[in-house]
């Protein structure tokens, strides 16, 4: 397994342009099973998620081409049977029920595992399909949905930490081809849901309150074609901000969309960065000494869970003392143990981590568990003086777009070598 080797200590100085969105293009991918006619998508980013979704879109009977960063799928002739093993391994592929049940009214396939930051269950999803008129069944591991009729009906899919972001795109999904009206309330909020909804439209869908708590859906017989550019992601483009933070530099970030990072661009001004709008792009760099901040994790507008570590990144570097508080998932905080490794001196109560921050951070050899500790751990090589070695980067390399070579290019030391 592959590793980051990064020498700290150097500002980062430059521009880098931000990909397209995962959490925007695996549903987008998904969507395209709504229809038998081809679908084009663009500025979709080179991800081993992305690719995935690929082999479970193909292993459903899809055909899907790729050429650089636009996509082509199409499902002329599908099966609601999927890749069981491929299906487990990545949790995205829960998107493709609503759309095969949208398609073909049945699917089966195997129940997405949880994963190291929480159960991740999809009792909210079975429940959106349930309240379409369909029958669902969980069988050895796998889930059996059905239903010969599928009718539009008014539902709340909240759950105990608010709205479900695949939920509500796999109910909408489902949705466009129902009979009659669907209204979902407690409907996420997030700028990818938004982003599906637009694609959905362009098919032929007829989706509004995308992006409010209520998402009204009025199905249609059929979906057509159609073809899209998936919008820039503002996690990477949070991550970036803050490596420019964490290493004193000043990075210009090219297509990040400042209207999609409020709760971020707000946190980061109360630790004291300075986050300049020039045209589409956006400045970043310190404006004096760095601020202790409060932080809790809340559904979208608040501060985004996916941003959690990286900002606990940034204050392990900070002195003075940070609450950090996630309220979305259960065990979201692996990286704190690999960040200790580091020098960081963090206390975890319950929900919270109490960052002591400011001590220097020294090189060592740390293991990446999932994507967003994975980025964190990177963020705090980039400072920590000596050498830092990330193990396991297969879990970076989910999310982030040749992420060594995006950082060595604001000139970061960081070398992506061959594993022990
Ligand atoms: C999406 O996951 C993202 N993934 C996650 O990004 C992101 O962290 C998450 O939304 C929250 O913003 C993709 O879009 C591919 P949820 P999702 O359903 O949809 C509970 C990353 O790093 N819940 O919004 O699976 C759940 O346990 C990844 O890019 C239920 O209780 O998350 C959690 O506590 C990580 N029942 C909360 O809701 C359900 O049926 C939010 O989960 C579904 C969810």
């Amino acid at each position: 397994m592959d590793k980051l080797v990064i020498e700290g200590g150097v500002p980062l100085r430059g521009e880098v342009t931000i990909s397209g969105a995962k959490n925007a293009v695996l549903p987008i991918m998904a969507a395209a099973l709504l229809t038998p006619e081809p679908c084009i998508i663009h500025r979709v980013p080179d991800l081993s998620d992305v690719k995935f979704m690929g082999q479970i879109l193909r292993s459903l009977g899809a055909d899907v081409q790729s050429d650089g960063g636009t996509m082509r799928i199409q499902a002329a002739q599908i099966r609601g049977t999927g890749d069981y093993d491929l299906i487990r391994k990545m949790r995205g592929s829960v998107c493709i029920l609503g759309p095969l049940l949208g398609r073909l009214r049945e699917a089966s396939v195997s129940l997405p595992g949880g994963c190291v930051i929480g159960a991740r269950p999809v009792d909210l999803h079975l429940k959106g399909f349930r309240a379409l008129g369909a029958e669902v069944k969980i069988e050895s591991g796998n889930v059996l949905v059905s239903a010969p009729r599928l009718v539009g009906n008014e539902l709340f899919l909240g759950g105990r930490c608010g709205p479900t972001v695949l939920g509500t795109a796999n109910v909408m999904m489902a949705a466009t081809l129902a009979e009659g009206i669907t209204i979902i309330e407690s409907a996420a909020c997030e700028p990818e849901v938004v982003d599906l909804a637009n694609f959905l439209n362009e098919m032929g869908a007829k989706i509004t309150g995308a992006g409010s708590p209520t998402v009204t859906i009025a199905g249609v017989k059929e979906l057509h074609g159609a073809e899209h550019e998936v919008i820039p992601d503002r996690i990477e483009a949070a991550t970036f901000a803050i490596a420019a933070a964490v290493t004193d530099g000043e990075v210009t970030l090219h297509g990040a969309r400042a209207g999609h990072l409020q709760a971020v661009l707000d946190k980061l001004h109360e630790a004291g960065v300075r986050v300049e709008r020039k045209g589409t792009d956006l400045v970043v760099r310190r404006g004096g000494a760095l601020q202790p901040v409060d932080i809790t994790t809340q559904p979208y507008a608040g501060f985004p869970t996916d941003v959690q570590a990286q900002m606990m990144a940034l204050m392990a570097m900070t002195p003075g003392i940070s609450i950090i508080t996630e309220r979305i998932f259960e065990a979201r905080f692996m990286h704190v143990s690999e960040l200790a490794r580091l020098g960081v001196d963090i206390a975890l109560e319950g929900p919270s981590a109490i960052v002591k921050g400011g001590k220097p951070l020294s090189g060592a050899p740390v293991m990446a568990s999932d994507l967003r500790a994975s980025a964190a751990l990177v963020l705090a090589g980039l400072v920590a003086r000596g050498t830092t070695e990330v193990h396991r980067i297969y879990h970076v390399d989910r999310g982030y777009e040749r992420i060594d070579e995006k950082l060595r290019g604001l000139g970061a030391r960081i070398q992506r070598m061959a594993g022990s």
